[in-house]
């Protein structure tokens, strides 16, 4: 219920509005056209530290981006400037000579669009919270476009998106529908992204921006983000690096098509255009229907990229990923270790080793389902949501009871957006699934994507869900899976609208996910394409926790988690210790500690050293985890920049502290200087200790204290200046050290 009391409708400039009257559920009537000339309106949103703050012109009643940088003491000194500022929505087709936000064509076939302000007012949601929403009106048309900020003050963060909405006659079409421009005036830009593909993750790239257009987009459809992740880092001036610097994070929880538009004029302003990627998807919009855009998510920082990250981390553990501050469960997975070679008592034995290890849950991965084309490879059965007989005679619910009886949870995987042709689902339904009808079907991995847009799809996948967890009471964790991209897409549910078919399929996708949250509020449910091929805070709002990507190899894994660590909350990123790579036991398990740890090995194989290091590791885990899952992160030390990564995440109260440290490569001669520690408090006294100590002997000297279990006892000040010993002549080494005051 929208508390009316709290709302303060600031301001009413009144323009000359034809057309017809503001429509309901908008912006509230204009009132009589008045041209005030002095002072401008003024809207600042703010953020403990941060101001961003828009003014309407006099002269020509738009709306205008007037600061966005660190917290202005007096934002009302903006309305003496003498200059407008940036358009804070622009336009196409009047007088905007560079890209716009928004580009429509009118029903009458106009195809120009011009946004004055008309009002705009401010909601307090939480004392720290506050929703503005400014709207704009084409002053010839019944065209209504609304600007939304919550602003996080606490955290430093804006939320951003647009509503557009119109009374015309007939529908208009729209072409551009941006979430967010935002402008820069800076000497020098330097943009970071986050690239890569399957089994490689969120590459780190900086390059500086040049006169005309950079765009960082994805047209994938779905597993959109295989080759680029919605995020990036603007530095403003110089490059900035952890501590220092001026520097915009920026991202957009919207998981299929983003775009991200970055185009510097021929005066050196920066513009940054965030939202869904329009390529090939003008929108026909209905008379009195909203069009929402995804929400743009943003932080500036004037002390580095460390800042960024760790106000992005605060805000997504309490709005971004669901249940961020909530417990986690640790998974013992099965992917690496069977494939789809398994049967009822190998899981039994594999639900014993879950519990032999100290892990929460078994998460039983591909191939149990489907008994016409039996899923024992990828190559059929997707679609075919049943419990093979051949491998679960006595079906999930069996299993369920077992980890019961045996003290764990059971969780599964499905991937219900897609269909192998070789099923059940495909031949019975072949109008469910996108294929043009007069081209060759096109594969990626055997399979097919379902048309989410057609509501009996969105029926069957929310079934396949409810189903599986009303006929199987108890399943504790669900990992859900997306492994294609859209290619030769064409939907038969959407007929003369296929333009609409990226849009409607990530909105249809968030409707099931939406339903099945009303009935499972909390159910543990892992995000995974492929790897990371679908990790966005749009989606995250449904998922507790998202698969980093299908590449397990240790090594790999810091660099990939590295790149994560910019957006996403540590909680949120799933590590698991596996067979993949050829690192000491200790060094993977280090590596998993990053994040959310888990397993996917075949305990049955492992030394009884092994398993007793992993036991012990995991309890240390169970020790720490509090602090990993929702304490500050401190990037260190780069494994872009050294042949080491370190990095500690210290909680609230700075009285504990993890350091990770990891040797990737060894140079002959090479100095690794002490590693100074940060955010711990100068004038506490703590006591640093060695954990997760093997005796494997891979750990070489140099490292850690040498005796297991040592501590040392170091001021917070020491820490922080002289720093600890993080090195070794060995490569592929690491440490971990508990830090306690
Ligand atoms: C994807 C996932 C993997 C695994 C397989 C199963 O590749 O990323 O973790 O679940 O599918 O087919």
């Amino acid at each position: 219920m929208k508390k009316l009391l709290s709302i303060i409708t600031i301001c009413t400039l009144g323009l000359p509005l034809t057309g017809q009257d503001l429509p309901a559920g908008g912006p509230p009537p204009a009132g009589q056209p008045q041209m005030q000339q002095t002072p401008p309106v003024i809207i600042p949103l703010e953020t403990k530290n941060t101001s961003l703050v828009f003014r309407v012109s006099n002269r020509d009643g738009r709306l205008y981006q007037a600061w966005f940088g660190p917290r202005l003491i007096n934002t009302g000194d903006l309305a003496n400037s003498r200059d407008a500022g940036h358009p804070a929505y622009a336009t196409f087709g009047t007088d905007n000579l560079f890209e716009p936000a928004v580009r429509a064509t009118h029903n009458d076939g106009n195809p120009s669009l011009e946004l004055k302000y008309v009002s705009h007012e401010v909601e307090n949601i939480r004392p720290d919270v506050t929703l503005t929403r400014i709207f704009l009106k084409d002053p010839e048309y019944p065209f209504v476009v609304s600007l939304f900020f919550k602003t996080f003050a606490n955290e430093d963060v804006i939320e951003q998106w647009i509503e557009i909405r119109h009374d015309e006659k007939k529908p208009v079409t729209i072409f551009n529908y941006a979430s967010s421009m935002l402008h820069f005036d800076a000497e020098k830009y330097w943009l970071t992204q986050f690239h890569g593909d399957w089994a490689e993750e969120m590459n780190l790239r900086e390059s500086e921006l040049t006169a005309g257009i950079k765009i960082l987009d994805t047209k994938l459809g779905t597993r959109a983000h295989m080759y680029q992740t919605p995020v990036f880092m603007l530095s403003l001036n110089e490059r900035s690096d952890e501590n220092e610097g001026q520097v915009i994070a920026g991202t957009l929880g919207w998981s299929g098509n983003f775009r991200f538009l970055f185009e510097v004029d021929e005066k050196g302003s920066l513009r940054v255009i965030s939202g869904i990627n329009p390529f090939a998807s003008e929108y026909s919009l209905l008379p009195g229907k909203v069009f929402r855009t995804p929400s743009m998510i943003f932080t500036f920082s004037d002390k580095g990229k460390g800042l960024a990250s760790r106000n992005l981390h605060s805000w997504a553990v309490k709005y971004g990923v669901l249940d961020g501050t909530g417990p986690r469960l640790t998974l013992l997975n099965n992917w690496e270790a069977t494939g789809f070679n398994f049967d009822e008592k190998k899981l039994s034995a594999i639900l014993d080793d879950t519990k032999k290890l100290g892990l929460d849950v078994f998460l039983l991965d591909d191939g149990w389902f489907a008994n016409k084309y039996p899923r024992n490879n990828d190559r059929a059965g997707l679609g075919d949501w049943q419990e093979n007989r051949a491998k679960l005679p006595n079906g999930l619910g069996y299993l369920v009871r077992e980890a019961d009886a045996k003290g764990v949870k059971f969780g599964i995987w499905i991937e219900p957006e897609m269909v192998n042709p070789k099923s059940e689902l495909y031949e019975t339904h072949p109008d469910w699934v996108l294929k043009l009808p007069n081209r060759p079907e096109h594969y990626f991995r055997n399979q097919l994507v379902l048309d989410l847009t057609n509501p009996k799809v969105q029926e069957f996948v929310y079934n396949v869900v409810d189903g599986m967890l009303t006929s199987n009471q108890g399943i504790a964790f669900i990992k859900w899976d997306c492994n294609r991209m859209m290619t030769n897409a064409y939907s038969v549910y959407l007929k003369d609208k296929q333009s609409h078919l990226y849009i409607d399929y990530v909105n249809s996708l968030y409707g099931v996910l939406e339903r099945l949250r009303q009935k499972y509020p909390h159910l543990p449910v892992m995000l995974c394409s492929g790897g990371g091929g679908r990790v966005d805070y749009g989606a995250l709002k449904y998922f507790t926790e998202f698969w980093a990507s299908d590449n397990t190899d240790a090594l790999e894994r810091v660099y990939i988690q590295w790149g994560y660590s910019f957006f996403f909350p540590a909680v949120s990123v799933c590590n698991h210790v596996t067979s993949w790579g050829k690192q000491s036991l200790k060094f993977r398990t280090d590596v998993a500690m990053m994040g959310k740890m888990g397993y996917d090995i075949e305990v049955d194989k492992m030394t009884e050293n092994e398993l007793k290091f992993s036991q012990d590791a995991i309890a240390n885990y169970s020790r720490i985890k509090d602090i990993i899952y929702s304490g500050e992160l401190y990037r260190l030390i780069s494994p872009y920049e050294e042949n080491r990564a370190v990095l500690m995440y210290v909680n609230q109260a700075k009285s504990r502290a993890v350091l990770l440290g990891f040797i990737l490569n060894a140079r002959y001669g090479e100095t690794l200087n002490p590693v100074k520690l940060q955010g711990l408090d100068p004038a506490k006294t703590y006591k640093v200790q060695e954990i997760n100590v093997s005796n494997e002997g891979r750990r070489g000297p140099g490292m850690g204290f040498g005796a297991p279990g040592g501590i040392r006892t170091y001021s917070g000040d020491y820490l922080m200046k002289t720093g600890l010993n993080v090195g070794s002549a060995s490569p592929l080494t690491s440490v971990v050290y508990e830090i306690t005051e």
